[in-house]
């Protein structure tokens, strides 16, 4: 329902074409402007998407300025604090916490699917062992899809619930699997008796000739981490997904666009990207020539983990992290040298003038690849991680733009800047 109405007037032509302003529960009103190529023979340019909605959603809120983060309604700090990461996917999923008949049914349902195809296994054996996770991991979430293609129809609900406990019970074994593969271990089934998180530690970790018994301290932190990535609105990956998801394809290609995206150090990848970067720096004292060289415009070199399009302030999952880590490392009596380094270099940047005001703040990926590096797992498979929790916000989001009344193939338009119309010529007259 409009709100009111922006005109937008073209001085050229005179031309006018009233815009209705729509207002959301929360957030910025957004001017809709599907009449304006009807009307003025105009597109928009919003390079970045800095000003476009691409859609409606009801999954996850974000107010940059304020630096808040709500699931369904719910603040991320309570979840953090009191929920579990498969019951903040069922949340996504469904839009409400579970009773108790439902969270059993669904912990129960999650389990069940979390075999893959015996014969999937195979495909790993395809790549190198120093393949880098990702690429491993877009591949065998594309694979997936070809068990599932004749038998899923995603304009049934059912099926496409389907499809989504699927994705969300398949990505710990997918994962595990490839670290599996690169360290010369065997692969490890799920064991039905332990809980989702403990599931993947186990398949992750576990020896074949011992009997493996998850750390609680690092069971809770990955809980924790993975509630923290579950979903954040309408980022690059998830975004491709919905891209990829609008033109019908099979739901687990439309995974594997999206894990393909996250890898990009910009995303998802600044995890692995930010442990580098603060093992370069080494030393606190070396600390000053990296901040100069994130502030020279001539050097690409930028702060890894620090700075968001969305979050002007702290990032609010940085924030948990941050006291995660933490609690962490003095509970395990971890002294990691790199946190010094990562306390000290968000220090120093926050006081900098050059940080202070582009409002560049840690984000989530600044403290979460410490976790990781404390409980052991290899800095390449940190955006798998971050693969597997995501999953489950990319799914939402799949289900959510499937069932939409307004459904359409995402098709955005250019600005066209390149050679004008031309005749072709035979090559022998070519210059
Ligand atoms: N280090 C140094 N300068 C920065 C940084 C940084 N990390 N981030 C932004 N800036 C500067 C940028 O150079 C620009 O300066 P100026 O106005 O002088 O040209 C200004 O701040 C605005 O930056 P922008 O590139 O317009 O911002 P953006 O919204 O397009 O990019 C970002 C957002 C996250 C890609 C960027 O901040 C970045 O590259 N950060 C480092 C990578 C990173 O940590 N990514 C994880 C993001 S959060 C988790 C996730 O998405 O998965």
């Amino acid at each position: 329902m409009a709100t009111r109405i922006v005109t937008i007037t073209d001085h050229k032509s005179g031309k006018q074409v009233e815009c209705p302003v729509y207002e959301g529960e929360y957030g910025a009103p957004v001017i809709d402007i599907k009449n304006l190529y009807k009307e003025l023979g105009m597109f928009t340019f919003d390079l970045g998407y800095g000003s476009t909605a691409a859609c409606r959603s009801a999954i996850t809120y974000l107010d940059g300025e304020d630096g808040v983060l709500l699931h369904r309604g719910y603040p991320i700090e309570q979840l953090a604090e009191k929920s579990n990461f498969l019951e903040v996917s069922y949340l996504l999923l469904h839009g409400e916490l579970p009773n108790q008949v439902q969270s059993d049914e669904w912990t129960h349902a999650i389990k069940m699917h979390g075999m893959t195809h015996e014969h999937l296994s195979r495909f790993y054996q395809g790549y190198r062992y120093d393949a880098h996770p990702m690429s491993v991991l877009a591949g065998v979430c594309a694979a997936v899809a070809s068990y599932y293609h004749a038998s899923t129809d995603i304009h049934d609900p059912e099926s496409r619930m389907l499809t989504a406990r699927r994705v969300i019970a398949k990505m710990p074994n997918l994962v595990s699997k490839i670290y599996r593969h690169s360290s010369g271990l065997p692969f490890v089934y799920p064991d039905n008796s332990r809980d989702h998180v403990e599931n993947f530690m186990y398949m992750m970790f576990s020896w074949p000739t011992e009997p493996y018994v998850a750390n609680p301290v690092a069971l809770r932190a990955l809980n924790l981490l993975f509630i923290l990535h579950a979903d954040h609105e309408q980022n690059a990956s998830t975004s491709t997904v919905r891209l990829a998801g609008s033109a019908e394809t099979n739901p687990f290609a439309c995974v594997a666009a999206g894990v393909s995206t996250l890898w990009g150090k910009a995303h998802g990848g600044a995890n692995e990207a930010v442990i580098e970067m603060l093992a370069e720096i080494g030393e606190p004292k070396n600390i000053p020539k990296f901040i100069s060289r994130a502030k020279d415009k001539d050097d690409n070199f930028r702060l890894m983990g620090f700075g968001h399009r969305v979050y002007k302030n702290y990032d609010p999952r940085a924030k948990i992290i941050r006291q995660a880590c933490h609690d962490l490392l003095q509970s395990m009596n971890l002294n990691l040298p790199m946190f010094e380094v990562a306390m000290e270099l968000e220090r120093i940047a926050l006081e900098d003038e050059y940080f202070i005001s582009r409002k560049l703040y840690p984000n989530v990926d600044f403290y979460s690849g410490l976790i990781y590096q404390a409980l052991g797992i290899p800095a390449n498979m940190f955006t798998p991680m971050f693969a597997l929790a995501r999953a489950s916000g990319w799914i939402a989001q799949w289900m959510e733009m499937m069932a939409d009344s307004d459904f359409r193939i995402g098709r955005p338009r250019q600005l066209y800047i390149g050679a004008q119309r031309r005749d072709y010529t035979a090559v022998a007259d070519r210059g």
